[in-house]
């Protein structure tokens, strides 16, 4: 018979023992998460600098882009606008928000020669901002930043911050970016995009969506899914999520108009 005290060490030991191992594993798990993580960062940045490469060959660009990370639209996006826009020449290309996203279009109708891209953005700061960043690329001739506050608009019997559109051409639109209003300023900010614009749009124009991994933008999208049966939905591989819609009226309930008006 062991005496208590040994007894009583033993059991402590195998305690610790227990304690330990368990420990040590989750450490052991964590850094091989940690481990995963590392490579898919790495990964993601990897594919990001490979797209923001692939926009300076592709677009031929003498002149450095401003920053494509935080508020800015990120290179796999932009890349996105831009080939898009090379591939299918459009001539009335809309914006929903300014900045790195409106020099790459401007440059993309510069390189095909026709076309010009009206940039809303309702922020006079970043409207002087693109503007200066235009001049310097000498693409002032292929975009026009148009000063555009968001003022309180009623869609669908409800009200929304969205920018004045009047200063926007009487053209159909053939692209649509949308990348603003920023989130702080409602829930489903992007939303108005659908009943103030889709109906200008040309048939087999292309809208794009940045963002669309946030639950606002995919509710946004589940909405216009709904009410524009017309816009067939595809959703990109990039990093912030995006999403293309293609106005194609062969689709709709009531061909060649949308299923419902603004
Ligand atoms: C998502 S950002 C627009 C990004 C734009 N499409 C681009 O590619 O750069 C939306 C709005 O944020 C504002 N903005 C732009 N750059 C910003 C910055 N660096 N910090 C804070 N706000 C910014 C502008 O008013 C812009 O309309």
């Amino acid at each position: 018979m062991l005496p208590l005290a040994t007894f009583s060490l033993a059991v402590l030991a195998c305690l610790l023992t227990g304690y330990t191992l368990h420990k040590t594993r989750l450490v052991h798990l964590l850094l091989h998460e940690l481990r995963d993580q590392g490579r898919q960062d790495n990964a993601a940045l990897f594919r990001q600098m490979e797209a923001l490469h692939a926009l300076y060959t592709e677009l031929r660009l003498r002149r450095s882009l401003p920053a494509t990370r935080g508020w800015a639209a990120s290179p796999d996006f932009l890349l996105e606008l831009a080939r898009h826009a090379l591939s299918e020449r459009p001539r009335t290309v809309v914006e929903c928000s300014s900045g790195t996203s409106t020099l790459v279009l401007a440059r993309c109708m510069q390189l095909n020669g026709s076309g010009k891209v009206y940039s809303l953005e309702h922020d006079p700061h970043y409207a002087r901002a693109t503007r200066a960043e235009l001049a310097r690329h000498g693409l002032a001739d292929w975009a026009e930043v148009l000063d555009s506050s968001l003022t309180a608009q009623e869609f669908r019997s409800a009200t929304w911050p969205w920018y004045e559109t009047a200063g926007l051409p009487g053209e159909r639109i053939d692209m649509l970016a949308i990348d603003g209003p920023p989130q702080a300023t409602r829930r489903l900010a992007r939303y108005p995009a659908g009943p103030a614009l889709f109906a200008r749009l040309a048939p087999d124009a292309a809208v794009f969506l940045d963002d669309a991994k946030r639950p606002d933008e995919q509710e946004i999208l589940r909405r216009w899914a709904n009410e524009y049966p017309e816009m067939q939905q595809q959703m990109l591989n990039c990093e912030k999520g995006a999403a293309l819609l293609r106005y194609r009226p062969s689709t709709a309930r009531q061909p060649g108009r949308f299923a419902t008006s603004p």
